[in-house]
């Protein structure tokens, strides 16, 4: 069984106003989640809103996914930086000199944050990634991209539950997973495909469980969040469930 660090869940706070945004924050403590921020609400809201966040106590990644020339993509790394965020990422495919020039202007902080790529997009299968000049399976080139994250100098990957074993085979225990496709063991999936339970993603060796939905759509997110905890401390009590 992974870690069972009571603040390995991330909430995905993916809301279209921020009044929406706030009322989930009010029944969630920063003791026992993190936050993540990304491309909607930043857009709506943006840096006034990330700030108010990590004033309450949170700490925010910051979902951005940067993908651009490695001078711009350093700027926004330190803008991270400077906003105070404790998590922020960048695509892989931006390449080497891209994900280098990220980690390099972040080892300048005295306190940075940390900085993890998007491997393979969740939503791409072997025909999109062929279409957009891939020639091998979503994950090979997984693989392949959590290997130059980590000769980048990164502190690791956004991936499936179901690539946290071979990342950790290849890159060793300290390279960073931080895993979304999370659903508790009540059945639903919503749109995501390959999901897995909080207690699998712990077992496969994740740091690190983003969840969105099980939380955000629930009538109170501060109690969909103590059953999430509830089903892993049952579960490393009594033995994984599958
Ligand atoms: O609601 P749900 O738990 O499915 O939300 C998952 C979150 O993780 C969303 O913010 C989504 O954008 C993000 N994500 C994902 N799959 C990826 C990368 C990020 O679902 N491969």
């Amino acid at each position: 069984m992974g870690k069972f660090d009571r603040n390995c869940v991330i909430v995905a706070l993916d809301f279209a106003s921020e009044s929406d945004a706030l009322s989930l924050l009010e029944c969630l403590d920063p003791k026992w989640c993190r936050i993540k921020i990304g491309k909607e609400l930043f857009t709506r809201t943006g840096p006034a809103f990330v700030r108010r966040v990590i004033e309450s106590g949170f700490d925010v990644f910051l979902d951005l996914k940067y993908h651009d020339i490695p001078n711009t993509v350093a700027g926004a790394c330190s803008a991270a930086a400077e906003l105070g965020c404790w998590m922020v990422n960048v695509h892989a495919s931006g390449g080497r000199e891209m994900m280098v020039a990220a980690a390099d202007r972040l080892a300048h902080y005295q306190s940075r944050p940390l900085l993890v790529a998007v491997t393979v997009l969740t939503s791409l299968d072997y025909t999109s990634l062929i279409e957009v000049g891939y020639k091998s399976v979503p994950a090979k080139v997984g693989l392949q991209l959590a290997a130059l994250t980590q000769q980048c100098g990164l502190d690791g990957v956004v991936c499936s539950v179901h690539e946290v074993e071979s990342i950790k085979r290849q890159s060793g225990p300290e390279f960073l997973t931080v895993t979304p496709g999370i659903r508790p063991n009540d059945g639903c999936r919503d749109d995501q495909r390959r999901v897995a339970t909080p207690a699998e993603a712990l077992k496969a060796g994740a740091d690190f469980l983003v969840v969105g939905r099980p939380v955000t759509r629930a009538a109170n997110g501060g109690i969909a969040l103590k059953e999430i905890y509830a089903e892993i401390a049952a579960s490393q009590a009594l033995g994984v469930p599958r």
